[in-house]
């Protein structure tokens, strides 16, 4: 039989989705602004791929959604304020996501970066809370450090320096990897870790998911850049050619796009192969791999 991905991934971000309108403070608590603001950019939706990979990453070595949601839900804060800060006048200049206007256009500058500044720290705030659902509370501080360095100048943040950085320069190959691998990938790789250590994995799973979510997250990022020169508005819910404007260093750019094409067709078949030891279990990951290869928005 094969995998049901549309109904594995609609169940999933229906269970994300509640997660998060509970984890979320209400519109009303003091100060309402930036609670809005949060809730305005979260709430927006998103195909809300990290979390999915937290639940599938726990899943592939035998655990369930539950045991990880606000692990889950942490991701998809962290990514959600680094949305919010990427779109900012001061980086990409951006006035749609998600299908509306962003952040900063609707609450100002000043709120957008306060609300991407709580996103974070409810982030973890999130993972403390995971303590109380697994055997083995001790965990969660292997998972708070895993994040903490993806999220951080060794990770995300240090490739959207190095992004911005390289705005409108001639860089070689090697740095256009830096930026993807470490803006885009680091994440989704954190996301699949995160869900497999909290799941229990041996080190021998955790290597196989790490191998998977370090293919899975560059050919993430190729296919974003393909999409900003091939996508519109209406399917992105973002501007395309945003690169172009910004002068971005980028796949498409750099390699041109059936090169850039082939590269993430590539990469998925690697992280396909190297979650193949973990057997059936691995199944939703692998369904995740194809769908971001061929997704639209
Ligand atoms: C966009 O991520 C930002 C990148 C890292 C390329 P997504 O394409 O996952 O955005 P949402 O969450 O679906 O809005
Ligand atoms: C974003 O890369 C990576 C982040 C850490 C947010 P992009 O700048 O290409 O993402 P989009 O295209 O605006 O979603
Ligand atoms: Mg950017
Ligand atoms: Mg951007
Ligand atoms: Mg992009």
């Amino acid at each position: 039989m094969t995998f049901d991905l549309p109904a594995y991934l609609a169940e999933r971000k229906r269970l994300v989705d509640e997660a998060l309108d509970r984890a979320l403070p209400a519109e009303n608590v003091p100060p309402p602004t930036v609670h809005r603001a949060m809730r305005y950019s979260v709430m927006a939706g998103g195909k809300r791929l990290r979390p999915i990979l937290v639940i599938a990453g726990a899943e592939a070595v035998g655990a369930t959604a539950d045991v990880v949601m606000p692990t889950a839900c942490a991701l998809e804060m962290i990514h959600t304020y680094s949305l919010v800060h990427d779109d900012l006048p001061a980086m990409d200049d951006d006035d749609y996501r998600r299908g509306r206007l962003t952040n900063h256009k609707v609450f100002g500058d000043a709120i957008a970066i306060l609300a991407g500044d709580a996103l974070l720290t409810l982030a973890f705030r999130a993972i403390a809370d995971n303590g109380a659902l697994v055997r083995d509370p001790a965990v969660v501080c292997r998972v708070v450090a895993d994040l903490a360095d993806a999220a951080g100048t060794l990770g995300m943040v240090g490739g959207q320096v190095v992004d911005i950085e390289s705005e409108g320069c001639e860089v070689g190959a090697d740095t256009l990897d830096y930026i993807h691998t470490h803006k885009t990938a680091a994440l989704i790789r954190a996301s699949l870790r995160a869900g497999a250590m909290l799941g229990g994995a041996s080190a021998s799973q955790l290597a196989a998911v790490t191998t998977a979510g370090d293919c899975l997250g560059l050919a993430f990022q190729i296919v974003d850049d393909i999409l900003d020169v091939e996508g519109n508005l209406a399917e992105l819910g973002k501007t395309a050619g945003s690169d172009e404007r910004k002068k971005k260093v980028t796949y498409p750019a750099f390699h041109g796009i059936e090169a850039s094409r082939r590269r993430a067709r590539e990469l998925v078949d690697q992280a396909r192969a190297a979650l193949d030891p973990l057997g059936s279990p691995a199944d939703p990951i692998k369904a995740l791999c194809r769908f971001v290869l061929e997704r639209r928005s």
